[in-house]
């Protein structure tokens, strides 16, 4: 595991974990980022341009629940992350009034899509997981609109210190109270740990944006050390 991506054996057995972490998702993701994660999922939600959108990794939903007026296509690899979503944000969206979203079972690096065929894209807390990120990139470049934005949140490092204030962060505070809420010594959240300690630096993704051919690449640490957001445009 690297700043690029990782291996299959560590990316299956990260997505087993990930799998089991989905009865106690959003409880222990909002004590892990002490309640900011709606601010940061509205911030999301605010940069997204009408028209049809897709979330790549949508994990069980808790994003893709509170798009409103959108056509949405959700993506992600785990049958059970897209069974739970699916219920939460459709039944959501048929009290509004919205049309039911689209979900996909594929990965970041091979999307079933045509070419140029969304207005944007984000991914929340999943670029981590991405076993190539470059290749995860490229097909997002593919698959959108000219000038449509990609908007990505996920918690980088600022610096070699800060990465290891995180890590300590993770494994005692957070991997005390997933402990605890799971109920097992081996807690799937133990993960979280080891893809925090590995992703790169906000520096490190803008790079690859603007390398991959991205531009008005541009990076915010909205919480230093839990969330940076990155916003680029297909030329
Ligand atoms: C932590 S969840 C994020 C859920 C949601 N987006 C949110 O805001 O809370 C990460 C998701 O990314 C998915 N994922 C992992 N590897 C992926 C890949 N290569 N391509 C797309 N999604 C991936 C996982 O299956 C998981 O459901």
């Amino acid at each position: 595991m690297d700043v690029e991506g990782m291996g299959s054996e560590d990316w299956e057995e990260l997505q087993r974990n990930l799998t089991e972490t989905i009865p106690v998702y959003d409880r222990i993701n909002r004590f892990a980022t002490l309640g900011q994660v709606s601010r940061w999922r509205r911030i999301v939600r605010d940069l997204l341009p009408e028209g049809k959108v897709l979330e790549v990794g949508c994990g069980p939903g808790s994003f893709a629940e509170e798009v409103v007026g959108k056509e949405l296509v959700c993506l992600d690899p785990i049958p059970e992350m897209l069974t739970t979503a699916e219920k939460r944000v459709n039944q959501a969206r048929k009290e509004r009034g919205d049309p039911p979203a689209v979900f996909i079972q594929s990965t970041a690096e091979d999307m079933p899509f045509e070419d140029d065929s969304f207005d944007a894209i984000c991914s929340l807390f999943s670029f981590r997981d991405w076993y190539d990120k470059k290749k995860g990139l490229s097909e997002c470049l593919r698959v959108l609109k000219p000038n449509s934005p990609v908007i990505i949140v996920d918690p980088a490092k600022i610096n070699r210190v800060h990465g290891i204030l995180g890590v300590l962060w993770m494994r005692t505070w957070v991997g005390a109270y997933a402990r605890i809420v799971c109920g097992q010594r081996n807690h799937p959240w133990k993960w979280l740990t080891k893809t925090y300690s590995e992703f790169g630096t906000t520096r490190d993704y803008v790079s690859m944006l603007k390398d991959l051919g991205f531009t008005d690449v541009r990076a915010r640490v909205i919480f230093p050390g839990m969330a940076t957001i990155w916003f680029a445009r297909s030329p």
